[in-house]
């Protein structure tokens, strides 16, 4: 496992998401509470990234299909609930989630040190 700079301090802010390759992964940066949080970028339930996705009270939600997630454990909290931005209805929530189970998004070990964030990659 390796300590990698992904992002100087000032770039990982409250509310908004820092995304960038990191040691070859998609990763997403944010700070929930102050801490720096960290997990790789991609929504579990098509693989999409959650770039664009609403980050708000400690979780962020996919701009595709509406799965919500807590950013600091990766738990999933909502999943296929939406078609961009639309709610569905619940027949429709199932067919759109196209058979996957929900799932949590992969959360990364994170720090801050002399003003850059690192994540630990294995
Ligand atoms: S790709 Fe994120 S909820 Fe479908």
């Amino acid at each position: 496992m390796s300590q990698i700079e992904a992002a100087k301090s000032d770039q990982v802010r409250e509310g908004a998401l820092y995304t960038a390759s990191v040691g070859g992964k998609p990763v997403a940066l944010t700070r929930v509470g102050g801490t720096v949080q960290a997990f790789v970028n991609k929504c579990p339930h098509l693989g999409m990234a959650l770039t664009r996705g609403k980050v708000e009270g400690g979780a962020v939600t996919c701009p595709f299909h509406g799965s919500k997630f807590d950013i600091c454990s990766g738990r999933n909290l909502d999943w296929v609930k939406s078609f961009l931005g639309l709610p569905l209805p619940v027949w429709a929530q199932g067919a759109l989630a196209m058979g996957k189970k929900p799932a949590g998004l992969k959360t990364l070990p994170a720090s801050e040190k002399d003003g850059a964030v690192f994540i630990e990659i294995s």
